[in-house]
């Protein structure tokens, strides 16, 4: 077993149920936003939910959610005295990303458990991609290799504007990352933009939640949303 090397590292177990690959693959639920949205706090309260209510959860981050992760979350967001290209963010994110699914997502997954995971793929489509200016099809490419085309069923945009998402982190007494310290305003609104976009084009897997709202308001918007998934998966899994 892994050593948990600082919370709140991924493949945190929530729910203590027996895992039972029986009731076939879990459902994997992503949180999504810009900067400042709340997506760490809000996965947190969603798996406590879901789990409270009896449902086996796994919670995780990106990057990060495995002791490789963590390292390289480490050097990608905490290291201002690294100039680092957008192409290796783009690998480094993904290398973080190969491990964290091999690790914890898939196995979690196959064994019936929910997932809920604090970023993932479309945080590098829209940070690097739309954001950096990377090509989208490239980074396409990399996800494709870095996960084994394992995508969300659920992705929540926790969506803000750019300014306000800013200003919550800088009265946040956490550090700032390498990507909020930036004062370059203009790519926070790419960033924005970038998940909307992505949200618009595949509106049957994103659910946009507006985030500017009471954290109580948009955590239960959150947990209607992750039900309705599952209470929808449970009744086909009941047809068959
Ligand atoms: P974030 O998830 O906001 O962590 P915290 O809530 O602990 O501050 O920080 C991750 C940062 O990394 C964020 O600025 C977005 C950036 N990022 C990318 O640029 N590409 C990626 O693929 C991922 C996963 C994150």
């Amino acid at each position: 077993m892994a050593k948990s090397p600082g919370p709140p590292v991924g493949g945190t177990a929530v729910s203590r149920q027996a895992p039972g690959s029986a009731r076939g693959r879990g459902l994997f639920i992503t949180l999504e936003g810009p900067d400042g949205s709340g997506k760490t706090s809000q996965a947190a309260r969603l798996a406590a939910t879901l789990g409270a209510g009896g449902v086996d959860v796994v919670l995780a981050r990106e990057p990060g959610g495995t002791e490789l992760g963590e390292r390289l979350r480490e050097l990608l967001l905490h290291r201002d005295d690294l100039v680092i290209d957008p192409l290796t963010d783009a690998f480094l994110f993904n290398a973080a990303r190969t491990q964290l699914v091999a690790e914890v997502i898939r196995p979690a997954l196959a064994a019936g458990r929910t997932v809920v995971c604090a970023r993932f793929a479309d945080s590098t489509l829209a940070y690097q991609g739309y954001g950096a200016g990377l090509d989208l099809a490239i980074l396409r490419t990399l996800e494709a290799i870095a996960t084994g085309a394992l995508r969300p069923d659920l992705t929540i945009l926790l969506d803000l504007p750019v300014e306000a998402g800013l200003a919550r982190k800088r009265r946040g007494r956490a550090a700032l990352t390498r990507f909020e310290s930036r004062v370059d305003v203009a790519f926070h609104r790419r960033v924005r933009d970038g998940f909307l976009r992505l949200a618009r084009a595949e509106p049957e897997r994103w659910r946009v939640i507006d985030a500017a709202r009471p954290r109580s308001t948009v955590a239960t918007e959150v947990t209607v949303a992750a039900r309705s998934l599952l209470e929808a998966r449970r009744g086909e899994r009941e047809r068959v």
